[in-house]
Order: structure tokens, then C-alpha cells, then sequence
């Protein structure tokens, strides 16, 4: 796969309207266009052949879906019948993810989410997980990869900073998508991603995807900012666990 096919571009925007100027403006740059939430829940699944009539980049269906395996079970089955959908996201629970990777069907990869890269160490421990795992994000990310794996996910979502270890362990077995990217030129100060890093150093440290919105949606030039992010993935690929 080559540096362009592992952007990933959140349409985090509330309609379809703005959604088609995305893909139509960044189609030559971007692998993969993401509908999240906002857009899924403003728009149905229409929008799904909407933005798969107007690109051959692959479609990300991330909702995150967490509830009681029956329920996911059947939303799951729901999703099947997009066909232009090729990864979904569920959170990781041993027994939701069992669950589920029975019903998906084979045109889609289901990706299970690990830790939030918005989570720090504080958040995490007033969440009740254990200090030294809340210390170390990093051994909670490679027991959910593990979980992952088990069930028999095809990938998992996981911040930059744990992409290298979850490599070292998984090798291939894993896709690793990883969201919290904020290149050093960016505009993108503070806000609710907390374990960020570069797109250069998320390919490098081993991540296959990166998802990468604000950085590129908010930039003054956003055709010039994805390609910014796509020399940065080439340069990653190259330096890739040196
Ligand atoms: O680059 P930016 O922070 O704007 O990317 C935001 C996107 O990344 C959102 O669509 C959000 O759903 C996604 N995301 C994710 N997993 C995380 C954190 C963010 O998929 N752990």
C-alpha cells in the first residue's frame, strides 16, 4: 500500500453537503474517508453510497459501537449491507467482540478500539483502571490488542505512542489504525486528543492508518496540509523501526 492509502480523513462535519466538498477536494490525496457520529447520525446510512459514488477510497465506518453483544450483534448486521464499507469500529470487550466477528460481513474489517487517545493517565485512573496501568498506558493497549486478537479482529485503533509495541507483538496479525495525529507544523494547539504524535512517528513507530482531521480540515490549505501528511507517512515508511 503506498503513503496515500494510509491517510485516513475524518468528515467530521454535520451535513452531506460539506462532506462532498471534502472528498471531492481531498480525493487525491486520502486512502480512506471516515464517517463518524456527526455526519451518521445528521445524514443515515445513505451517506455512505453518497460519498462511495464520488471516490474509490475506501469508506471507515467509525461509530463505536458499545453496547450489549446482542445489540451490537444486530447494528453489526445492519452495517453488512453497506457495501461500500470496508472498516467498522466496536470497543473492545471480550465478549462483545466475540460476538460480533461472526456477523460482519467479509467486505468489512472490524477494528477494535483499545484506549481513547484522548485519555491521559489521570482520566484513566478516575476511571478505576489499576495506577500502574494508568501509569503506562502501553500494557493496557496490548492486553485489548491481545483481546483482539483472540476474538479474531482483523485490526485495532491505538495511539502512536503504543503503535510499536503492538507491532512487536502482533507483527502482521494486527492492522493498526491510529488516530491523535498533530504534525510539529500544524495549527492545532490544545484540545481533546492527549496521546499525540507526528504522522512521520506514528508510521515509523508502526502504524498502518493514520486518521488525521483537524490538522488537514482546519488548515488554511488543506489539499497542501494532506500532502504535507502523505511525504511525512512516505518519510515513516522508509525510517520504519529503525
Ligand atoms: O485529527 P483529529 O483530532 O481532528 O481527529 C479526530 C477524529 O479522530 C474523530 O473523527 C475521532 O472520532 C477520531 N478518533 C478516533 N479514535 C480516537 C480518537 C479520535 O477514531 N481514539
Amino acid at each position: 500500500m503506498n503513503a496515500k492509502g494510509r491517510l485516513i480523513f475524518p468528515l467530521d462535519v454535520p451535513d452531506a453537503e460539506q462532506a462532498r466538498k471534502y472528498v471531492r477536494l481531498l480525493n487525491n490525496q486520502v486512502g480512506v474517508f471516515k464517517v463518524g457520529l456527526e455526519l451518521f447520525v445528521s445524514e443515515g446510512p445513505s451517506i455512505v453510497d453518497a460519498i462511495g459514488n464520488l471516490t474509490d477510497a475506501g469508506i471507515f465506518l467509525d461509530l463505536k459501537f458499545h453496547d450489549i453483544p446482542a445489540t451490537v450483534q444486530r447494528a453489526i448486521r445492519s452495517a453488512s449491507c453497506l457495501q461500500k464499507v470496508s472498516f467498522i469500529t466496536v470497543h473492545c470487550d471480550p465478549v462483545l467482540l466475540e460476538a460480533v466477528v461472526t456477523e460482519v460481513a467479509e467486505h468489512i474489517k472490524i477494528l477494535a478500539v483499545t484506549v481513547l487517545t484522548s485519555l491521559d493517565s489521570k482520566a484513566l485512573l478516575s476511571l478505576g483502571i489499576r495506577e500502574e496501568l494508568a501509569a503506562e498506558p502501553i500494557q493496557l493497549v496490548l492486553q485489548r490488542a491481545s483481546i483482539a486478537r483472540q476474538a479474531g479482529c482483523a485490526g485495532i485503533v491505538c495511539s502512536g505512542r503504543e503503535a510499536t509495541a503492538v507491532k512487536k507483538k502482533f507483527g502482521e496479525d494486527l492492522v493498526i489504525v491510529t488516530p491523535g495525529i498533530r504534525p510539529d507544523w500544524g495549527d492545532v494547539k490544545r484540545d481533546d486528543q492527549a496521546r499525540v504524535v507526528t504522522p512521520y512517528l506514528a508510521v515509523k513507530n508502526g502504524a498502518d492508518y493514520i486518521v488525521v482531521g483537524r490538522p488537514i480540515r482546519t488548515a488554511d490549505d488543506p489539499v497542501k496540509a494532506a500532502a504535507r501528511v502523505v511525504e511525512e507517512i512516505e518519510k515513516g515508511l522508509q525510517d520504519r523501526f529503525i
